[in-house]
């Protein structure tokens, strides 16, 4: 068996997924990137040490049932050490003004890939080896301008924490990563283009880079189900705590408000 450790990441073609390939990568680990956009990914290959892993691609819509099928396959070629179910989206028009299909296809991206990648990784895992689900702290603080993506991240964090308690035992450490707001593509589509994370408080906003830094320290304790990153964030976390479910949910209104982050 070779001793490289090999890590498949999801969403590797920019932001929070990029990041975390790079610092794999000099980690040491074989990185298979995952994501539709193929010259990213090329480029990504491209600019990662330690070209002697070997690291590969895939080129996936993890919405698509095929695609899906085929990145399976990835499993029976070779033993995979960590996965990162990172890839995901949001809708901003009102949930009864967008297709159902467009809505269906959010949860297909967020919940259902990452259930089938994770079902898949945890038949073949082995004592030492990780999933991390990438969640969000919109699990604890449901966003009313986003209730597709609020509700599909609440389930990544209960999926998470029930799969940490089921896997310890057998040595698999499960974590659900909960950044914040966090500079990526991710902020632009959120503001239509308008926002980038510069417009906010920098207190507020991590880097992609940041949010790595932290979950791969938590990942060497392996000690936490959730991870939420960022000092701010963590205080935001008390909200729940501070506030009435009602007066909670007008609040997230207003901070969740795209056009706030302008
Ligand atoms: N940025 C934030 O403020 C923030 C906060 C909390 C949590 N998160 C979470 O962090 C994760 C990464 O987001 P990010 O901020 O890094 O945003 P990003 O830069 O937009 O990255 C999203 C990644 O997901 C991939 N992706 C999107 N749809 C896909 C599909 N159908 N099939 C395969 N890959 C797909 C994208 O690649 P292609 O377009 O090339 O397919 C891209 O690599 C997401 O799960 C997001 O919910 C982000």
């Amino acid at each position: 068996m070779s001793a490289t450790k090999t890590a498949l990441v999801t969403g590797a073609s920019s932001g929070i997924g990029r990041a975390f390939a790079v610092a794999l990568a000099e980690q040491g680990y074989q990185v298979i990137a995952v994501a539709r956009r193929v010259e990213r990914l090329q480029a990504l290959l491209d600019s990662l040490p330690q070209h002697e892993a070997g690291h590969q691609m895939q080129v996936a819509d993890l919405a698509n049932p095929t695609d899906l099928q085929s990145l399976l396959s990835r499993f029976d070629q070779q033993h995979i050490n960590l996965l990162i179910n990172n890839a995901g989206a949001s809708i901003l028009e009102p949930f009864h003004e967008s297709e159902l299909s467009t809505q269906q296809n959010l949860l297909n991206l967020n919940c259902g890939a990452t259930v089938t990648l994770a079902h898949r990784f945890l038949q073949q895992a082995e004592a030492g080896d990780t999933l991390i689900n990438v969640a969000s702290i919109v699990s604890f603080l449901p966003t009313p301008a986003q209730p597709m993506y609020s509700a599909s991240k609440a389930f990544l964090a209960a999926f998470s924490e029930c799969l940490w308690e089921e896997q310890r035992h057998r040595g698999v450490y499960v974590m659900g990563l909960c950044p914040g707001i966090t500079r990526t593509e991710f902020i632009e589509q959120a503001t239509r283009g308008e926002a980038n994370g510069d417009n906010l408080p920098a207190s507020l906003v991590q880097s992609p880079e940041a949010v790595v830094k932290e979950a791969l320290v938590a990942l060497k304790k392996r000690r936490h189900a959730i991870v939420v990153t960022g000092r701010s964030n963590r205080m935001m976390m008390q909200l729940p705590r501070l506030l009435s479910r009602h007066r909670l949910l007008k609040v997230l209104a207003k901070l969740g408000d795209p056009e706030a982050a302008l």
